[in-house]
């Protein structure tokens, strides 16, 4: 368990994928931006058991409670990171909070450069998520996936190791050489 300061993150295990199953098919937790792809608990079984170089949390509140999803996966050679909350939960900083978490976690523990991530340009409340973490913006993908109907462009993100410096949220493990 990842803990935070008010939110804990838990790796995702596939007893838990019928609480996935229940808010991927739900259109307001997916909310207004991302892809509403419909699935079974079976395709999500079949996507939880081919997973490989990626990773999926359960965000928790301190109670215990779930309120949402982070995941890392590959994007070519790049670490990309996704998240979720849920609807209620929402503007209370949890977002930031989690994707801190996320970030110190993956330079911490993992030999990479680079994480990406890529969001609707109109999310703005995604956007300012990345932004106060330390993400800049690195330009607009035109009309690269579809959803709701049309074709929709989307705002890539990055945060490089040396932009990161050092954990905000998690600690460093070890005494510091
Ligand atoms: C995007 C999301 C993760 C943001 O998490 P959150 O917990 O609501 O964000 P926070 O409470 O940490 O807010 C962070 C900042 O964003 C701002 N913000 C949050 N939602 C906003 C919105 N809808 N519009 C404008 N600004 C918003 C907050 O005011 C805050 O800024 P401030 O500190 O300068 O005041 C959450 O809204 C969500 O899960 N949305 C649905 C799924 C989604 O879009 N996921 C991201 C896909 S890329």
């Amino acid at each position: 368990m990842l803990k935070g300061n008010t939110i804990d993150l838990v790796v995702l295990e596939r007893s838990q994928l019928p609480i996935l199953h229940e808010w991927f098919n739900d259109v307001d937790f997916v909310g207004e931006f991302e892809p509403f792809d419909q699935d079974s608990l079976a395709g999500l079984e079949k996507w939880f058991d081919g997973m490989t170089g990626s990773q999926s949390f359960l965000i928790q509140k301190k109670d215990g409670a779930p309120i949402g999803t982070i995941s890392y996966f590959k994007s070519k050679d790049c670490t990309a990171i996704g998240y979720m909350l849920a609807p209620q939960e929402r503007g209370k900083g949890y977002g930031t909070e989690v994707v801190q978490m996320m970030v110190d976690y993956l330079f911490l523990h993992k030999d990479i450069v680079r994480i990406q991530a890529e969001t609707h340009p109109g999310n703005l409340g995604s956007q300012r998520v990345l932004e106060k973490v330390g993400f800049s913006k690195e330009g607009i993908i035109r009309r690269s996936f579809f959803s709701r109907g049309v074709y929709r462009d989307t705002a890539m993100w990055s945060i490089l190791r040396e932009e990161w410096k050092e954990p905000k949220i998690l600690p460093i493990g070890y005494r510091k050489p």
